[in-house]
């Protein structure tokens, strides 16, 4: 392993790679993994790549967990798919798809989950801890129960979608709910984890971060070594932003690539709290005490990365943008039934995020764009229940009267 340190994004400050240590002791600030670049050559690398399947682990040279103890349900290798017909429809050049609904128990969190549990289990921790809006807590319980590990869950009530919710129960995660937000939820898991010594797996992890960085490795060589100009994304607790540009600095800080896509952000328009701090130039994030949208994944007033987040956006001369429930499920519906794509409604705000950044004049039409679908479709069944038409309840006998209607062939 090339890991050096985890060092502090505020102070400074260093802590062995094998403490176990989630925010700065000294100031607060969040913890980076480093590596020593300088012992990797890329030629090297890429050889040594090339003999892999595309995986999370296929990169394990630029991750700080050991491979030979790895915790893996085969999370990565998920496709990259060229969308023509959408892209015919928005008037755009080259767009793709990331669809992370691809991993193992349907998410992006498995590729963070893969390294957070084998580090777990590497530091000898006795159970593991998150809170989440429900992506989360259904990829812990599912790796915990991979490790041999007992997790424990905290979700805001009544609040997260009900596949997930299922997910993290089947996987005999012990599922707290309580009567609060996520933020909350979060608040408590930290301090239990504190007391109590559970190896707590939430984004503040700077472990877990790192796999979720091997997305960027996974499209730069699926696009054959090309680096698009943007990628959008919707940020929530604002961790998969920070990770995937982390990994696009470091094909560039490598020698792999020498250029870097603009990181574009996508929040719902109730639960803006990173957008608006980034729209209205502030330094620092303002809470938002009551978020509120129909994406119950990035339902999130208190984005912990948000710092991170934010060198993201402004190192890569990206941008945000904040997009209303109704676009998000109308993105979703696109999505469905022009591609064949069912992601959840978080998902689908890079898409709706997409759409308004193009009539913006923010994104321009030639340029070769990738948005990522962080969830499956089948994890919230509800909304789509509530938001789409109902199927049509017919008689038996009368099944080719109404299909000739419904269809205009009768
Ligand atoms: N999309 C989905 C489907 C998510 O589940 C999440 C986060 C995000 C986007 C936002 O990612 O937090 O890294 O900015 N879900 C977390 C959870 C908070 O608990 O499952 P982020």
């Amino acid at each position: 392993m090339f890991v050096e340190s985890l060092k502090c994004i505020e102070c400074g400050r260093e802590y062995a790679p094998n403490a176990i240590v989630y925010t700065c002791e000294a100031c607060g600030g969040l913890l980076d993994v480093t590596y020593d670049y300088s012992r990797l050559e890329a030629s090297k690398l890429l050889e040594i790549w090339s003999r892999r399947p595309l995986s999370v682990w296929k990169y394990q040279e630029l991750l700080p967990a050991d491979s030979s103890r790895k915790v893996s349900l085969g999370e990565g290798g998920t496709g990259l798919h060229r969308c023509s017909r959408l892209a015919s429809k928005l008037g755009v050049k080259e767009l793709y798809v990331k669809n992370e609904g691809e991993n193992p128990t349907g998410s992006f969190k498995d590729r963070g989950m893969t390294i957070g549990v084998t580090k777990a289990v590497e530091l000898g921790a006795k159970a593991t801890a998150c809170a989440s809006t429900g992506n989360t807590s259904a990829s812990l319980a599912a790796y915990s129960a991979k490790a041999g590990l007992p997790c424990l869950v905290i979700v805001p009530s009544g609040k997260i979608a009900r596949g997930k919710l299922v997910q993290a129960v089947a996987h005999g995660a012990k599922v707290l709910a309580i009567k609060g937000s996520f933020d909350d939820a979060l608040k408590e898991v930290r301090k239990l984890c504190e007391k109590r010594g559970l190896y707590l797996l939430n984004s503040v992890n700077p472990f877990r971060l790192e796999g979720q960085k091997t997305l960027a490795y996974e499209v730069c060589e699926q696009l054959g070594r090309r680096v698009p100009d943007r990628i959008v994304l919707p940020v929530g607790n604002a961790g998969n932003i920070s990770a995937i540009w982390k990994g696009f600095k470091e094909l560039r800080e490598l020698g792999i690539t020498r250029e870097t896509p603009k990181m574009m952000g996508v929040q719902a328009e109730g639960a803006a709290p990173f957008a608006h701090m980034i729209l209205q130039n502030l330094d620092k994030l303002t809470p938002l005490d009551k978020p509120e949208t129909v994406a119950s994944a990035i339902r999130i007033g208190a984005p912990v990365n948000w710092s991170k987040a934010k060198a993201a956006v402004v190192e890569s001369k990206g941008g945000v943008t904040v997009v209303s429930d109704e676009e998000i499920v109308d993105a979703q519906r696109e999505l469905a039934r022009l591609e064949g794509l069912f992601v959840e409604p978080a998902s689908a705000a890079s898409i709706a995020g997409l759409v308004k950044m193009l009539e913006q004049g923010v994104i321009s039409r030639d340029e070769t764009i990738v948005c990522v679908a962080t969830g499956h479709g089948l994890k919230d069944p509800d909304i789509v229940v509530r938001f789409y038409e109902e199927p049509f309840e017919v008689e038996s006998s009368r099944v080719e009267e109404v299909v000739g209607r419904v269809l205009g062939c009768g």
